[in-house]
């Protein structure tokens, strides 16, 4: 594929850089960027190339002479000075450009946002700013002077000296230019002060406009947490004298790790009880906690090249992951974390975009920003750390940052830490990282004269480029329990390396095996199970992973039954009313049990076993069901329903929150039966966003929400975050048949801003969460979809590829909806002037 960029082609950048110079003039449609680069060759004869795109150059000079154009070469990609051209030995290379940051609606280099200026330069936006050596293996010392007419003028490091009209900013550790930032509007702090365990004091800043400080309170303690945390987990401290934090309106992602000034999307940071749902506060605590330990984990340490990315990201998401079960969440977290893997990694996985946590080849680095490279990054961090014991793990980290403190590292560098504390031979290990696609896991097992023997096979569907996979070394936890639920053997870690492989225990009876403990890989499990054997585990299992699992795939199990006909399984209804009535149970837990397989994840089953998902069948089967578990244990859901009221001032801890959720999760059974009754009595009274949210969700899921949706959005109107929440439930949630003409109708409302990003996921992405509505039979979803992103393409690229992954899953339908898709993604190919993002997207999902 034309401008393919190869992870074997990597060489070394020819010169040093240690210190950088930038002068930012700033003027919305003509900032001025001048750059002094100090370099130093490597070696001799090699001319000097610099990225750049979009610059107007208004001077370039070496050591205070100007260049003439005999000197270099200049192309739509970049700049390159001739190496007659350069002097011998060290020089410094001075350029001034010229860019419009109010032009900039890609989002991507300094870009405006509601009046102010800010950056993101992950992965390659530094070339849209100035000449420059944009790749991460360059680290440089940042000197940042910015002058402009705002109050508050902000990039990395420590402040230096200031004045009326302009600031200085020194960042003392060298970073790539990906880490670059600046900021500069009228904003206002909420502070804090932290005193690190070496006794460095640091001033904390959450910086947001005029009107939201009253929402910053919990993103500073959240900062708090991970920096106590950091402390306590990894050994890591935070290392200037202060860290801000910036919430914008527009910006395609979640949130930057820029050092020492994160940069986030405001749905991250601003939260009140009125506004924002439990979810969102423990989603705002989980990414500012991630950002702040990339400061370890990608800052301190970065990538080599951006074939790299999970080194930082998947690491880093580990690190998420591990603090909020921490501090929140406790062992549901883990279900959680499963369960997205399985629902997105594992889809991604099945379909055209299947690619290695570390690929090998791009187009469009952008593109691979994935569940891939996040998600299963994070799970082959957690399968190491299971090789290597918890003491283990913390002897590797520890060696990782003492050995590779200010570098730009490799997978194999993160590996052989690993190697060398524990004395592994990780070669076949590393297959998790180079290689794509989920293995399945076959499982037989026998009984005989005291011995039980579990013998597995594992295979791994071929994927794009890949047509035959080596085994992989699985970590499985295993126990096991006797008949009357008591364990028999207690975890145990069986290391797979074979294409089959047998283990045996000798035990008194016949066991029931609890395998793959807390998902200890990431594989599907294959065994022939019968629903009694899971409803013991869901009731005996002394796993929660495993306990959870048991019901998830009874409930699955019965729904697939359910879209052929069958009646639900009375196996799986006594099940539910067991976990009803066990008190002993954390209602989070119970809430995750009664929460039914998502109508994709159900396609995404049905498909796997050889099936072609209906998906207007499914729907239906999770409705019936529903209303069969609500009608056989309508007692006992009205008086959990009741008994689980929080009173008094909200607080988004985990225990509250979790009654929260099994309420509402009680809520929504109940109103396939009581009319709407509680539904509208808890909009009507609520003091939170979490219940007045979770009960306009369930009412127009209902299709019972007209009022309330009005009055909603009557009462948020003036509201951001809380107007994209409604454009996502307004369409997420309404019933399939009119889930199409709904979004069409609010891509009309003059509400609908589409360039933000925020509002456009909001709308477009509420109806490819609306599984029967996007798969409409007359392809009117898919329409919907591909016009729009043709639509944005020009605009913002990067969200635009982003959305188009939701046609990734085309292969699994009948023929006609296979056809309408393939026809959107080929009249998306055929856009002419298609960004390099959207094109290599439509043509990896045509496969
Ligand atoms: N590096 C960011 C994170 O994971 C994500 C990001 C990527 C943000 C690219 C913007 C652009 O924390
Ligand atoms: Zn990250």
């Amino acid at each position: 594929m034309d401008g393919t960029i190869y992870l074997s082609d990597y060489t070394p950048y020819p010169f040093d850089l240690d210190q950088v110079h930038l002068t930012f003039r700033l003027a919305p449609s003509a900032t001025r960027v001048l750059a002094r680069l100090h370099l130093t060759p490597k070696g001799e004869g090699a001319s000097l190339h610099l990225d750049g795109e979009d610059l107007k150059l208004i001077s370039l000079g070496i050591d205070g002479t100007a260049l003439q154009p005999a000197d270099y070469l200049m192309t739509e990609t970049g700049l390159t000075v001739h190496a007659a051209a350069l002097p011998e030995g060290a020089f410094t290379l001075e350029t001034e450009v010229e860019i419009a940051p109010n032009a900039n609606t890609a989002l991507e280099g300094l870009y405006m946002s509601n009046g102010m200026y800010c950056t993101q330069c992950e992965a390659e936006g530094f070339r849209k700013i100035t000449f420059y050596p944009d790749r991460p293996d360059v680290m440089a010392r940042f000197h940042v002077r910015i002058e402009g007419d705002l109050p508050v003028l902000l990039s990395n490091g420590n402040a230096g000296a200031s004045g009326q009209g302009w600031a200085e900013w020194d960042d003392p550790w060298p970073k790539p230019a990906y880490l670059f930032a600046l900021v500069a509007g009228d904003l206002v702090a909420t502070s804090g002060k932290f005193t690190t365990k070496s006794g460095l004091e640091v001033d904390l800043n959450i910086w947001v406009r005029p009107g939201d400080e009253d929402r910053c309170d919990f993103a500073l303690e959240s900062l708090v947490r991970s920096m106590v945390w950091d402390e306590e987990a990894y050994g890591r401290e935070y290392d200037l004298s202060v860290f801000n934090l910036v919430a914008v309106d527009d910006f395609n992602m979640g949130a930057m790790e820029n050092k020492g000034l994160n940069i986030f999307n405001s749905k991250l940071v601003l939260a009140s009880p009125e506004t924002a749902t439990d979810t969102d506060y423990m989603r705002i605590e989980a990414v500012i906690g991630h950002e702040y330990f990339h400061n370890w984990t990608g800052d301190r340490i970065t990538c080599r090249d951006w074939f790299q990315l999970c080194l930082k990201e998947g690491l880093t998401v580990f690190r998420d992951q591990s603090f909020t079960r921490d501090v929140r969440l406790g062992p549901v977290k883990r279900i959680e974390d499963a369960a997205t893997l399985r629902t997105r990694q594992f889809r991604e996985d099945q379909g055209p975009l299947a690619h290695p946590p570390r690929p090998n080849h791009y187009r469009e680095i952008n593109n691979f920003y994935t569940v891939t490279v996040y998600e299963k990054g994070a799970e082959i961090v957690g399968m190491l750390k299971r090789l290597a014991g918890d003491e283990g793990y913390r002897r590797a980290l520890d060696l990782y940052f003492d050995r590779h403190d200010g570098q730009a590292c490799t997978i194999e560098d993160w590996l052989k830490v690993f190697e060398d504390v524990t004395g592994r031979d990780l070669s076949q290990f590393a297959l998790w990282y180079t290689s794509a696609g989920t293995p399945h896991l076959k499982v037989t097992d026998t009984y005989a004269d005291g011995r039980y023997t579990l013998t597995f096979r594992q295979s791994t569907p071929p994927t794009p480029g890949e047509a035959e996979k080596a085994p992989r070394h699985i970590p499985i936890a295993l126990g096991l329990l006797d008949l009357q639920g008591r364990e028999v053997l207690s975890t145990q870690l069986l290391e797979m390396t074979e294409e089959e492989q047998s283990f045996s225990f000798d035990v008194a009876e016949k066991p029931v095996p609890s395998i793959l403990r807390d998902f200890s890989a990431p594989v599907v499990l294959q065994r022939e199970q019968s629903p009694e054997e899971q409803a013991f585990l869901l009731a005996h299992d002394t796993d929660g992973f495993n306990r959870w699992e048991a019901g998830r795939s009874l409930a699955q199990r019965t729904l697939i039954d359910m879209t052929t006909g069958a009646e639900p399984a009375p196996a799986y209804l006594e099940a539910i009313g067991n976990l009803l009535a066990d008190d002993t149970l954390e209602p989070a837990f119970i809430a995750h049990c009664l929460a039914l397989p998502g109508e994709d994840e159900l396609a995404q089953a049905i498909f796997a076993a050889g099936g072609t998902p209906d998906p207007d069948a499914i729907h239906a089967a999770r409705n019936a069901l529903s209303k069969a578990i609500a009608t056989t244990h309508e007692t006992r859901l009205a008086a959990l329903y009741d008994a689980l009221e929080v009173k008094g001032p909200y607080s988004p801890d985990a225990e509250p929150a979790g009654k929260r959720g099994l309420r509402l999760a009680c809520l929504s059974l109940l109103t396939k039966l009581d009319g709407g009754t509680r539904a509208k009595a808890l909009f009507d009274q609520a003091n939170n966003m979490t219940e007045s949210f979770g009960a306009l969700s369930i009412l127009i899921r209902a299709g019972l929400g007209q009022e309330a949706s009005q009055a909603f959005r009557n009462r948020w109107q003036d509201n951001r975050l809380v107007m994209d929440k409604w454009f996502m439930v307004e369409v997420a949630a309404c019933p399939p048949e009119s889930a199409v003409s709904r979004a069409r109708e609010l891509a009309q409302d003059s509400a609908f801003d589409w360039k933000n990003p925020n509002r456009f996921r909001a709308l477009v992405g509420g109806l490819t969460a609306n599984h029967a509505g996007f798969h409409a039979k007359d392809g009117s979803g898919y329409a919907f979809l591909a016009d729009w992103l043709i639509k944005l393409d020009p605009m913002n690229p990067q969200t635009a590829a982003r959305m188009s992954t939701s046609f990734e899953t085309w292969r699994r339908y009948d023929a006609t909806r296979q056809q309408m898709i393939r026809e959107e993604l080929t009249r998306i190919t055929e856009t002419r002037g298609l960004s390099r993002d959207l094109s290599e997207m439509s043509q990896r999902l045509l496969g």
